[in-house]
């Protein structure tokens, strides 16, 4: 072997140490600084906090029951804000003599059931909610687009979430299909004009206009639209 040969398998033989040790300490600091993201293990047990430690790890999760979680989610600040709102809305409903105690309600998209709740505490004795993914007791799952009621089977029918309808023409057919002749359609979407107003109203074909209104809903400001089911 040349002079040159062996210089160069020194070098390499210096390079290899040189990066084993290297990659030793960094192994090292990895297996000691623990993650911001880990929990230490004297941590108070918070069960939103406990992920899988692998993907094979079958430890049962903490299971909380319907009635417990709707007791913390009811109770929430911000729950019984939207509720309030929802109350004071429909009782301007009420006092124009639209909506009775005994009035046969849906709400449409009834989301986690603020609504529901509301109509509920205003002391209605009858009223459904339906969303595309249920929340027990106050929301059932249904497709707006597809409401599984016969027809005529509510005097009252309220949605909040119609400007997010995939089909509005179709929600508006199927919410109108629900309410018996004489029956009252509720919407309120974002503020808008009395042309996007007129816009909407056009797609509810079975319905008189009544009136619309600016009014300010959790502390934003929204239009509310309401319609009479005609005899179809
Ligand atoms: C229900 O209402 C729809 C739309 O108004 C109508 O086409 C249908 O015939 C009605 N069904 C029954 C069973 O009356």
């Amino acid at each position: 072997m040349g002079e040159m040969d062996r210089q160069i398998q020194v070098f390499l033989t210096k390079l290899s140490w040189a990066c084993i040790t290297v990659a030793s300490f960094s192994l090292l600091l990895l297996f000691l600084q623990t993650p911001e993201t880990c929990v230490p293990p004297d941590a108070p047990p918070k069960p939103h906090l406990r992920f899988p430690k692998s993907s094979c790890d079958f430890s049962p999760r903490v299971y909380v029951p319907v009635e417990k979680k709707n007791k913390r989610l009811w109770s929430s600040r911000e729950w019984q804000k939207k509720v309030d709102s929802y109350v004071k809305f429909f009782k301007s409903i009420h006092d124009l003599g639209l909506l009775q105690k005994n009035s046969r309600s849906l709400c449409v998209s009834a989301g986690a059931g603020h609504e529901v709740m509301a109509l509920t505490n205003m002391g209605l004795l009858d009223v459904t909610g339906v969303e595309l993914i249920e929340s027990p007791p106050l929301v059932s799952r249904a497709d707006p687009h597809n409401l599984p009621f016969f027809n005529d089977s509510f005097n009252f029918a309220f949605s909040a979430h119609f400007a997010e309808a995939l089909f509005p023409s179709r929600f508006a057919s199927e919410m109108e299909r629900a309410v018996e002749a004489g029956g009252i359609c509720v919407l309120v979407v974002e503020e808008c004009g009395d042309d996007v107003v007129k816009e909407i109203v056009g797609l509810f074909r079975n319905s008189k206009f009544i009136g619309s209104n600016n009014v300010t809903l959790f502390g934003s400001k929204w239009t509310s639209i309401v319609m009479e089911t005609r005899n179809s």
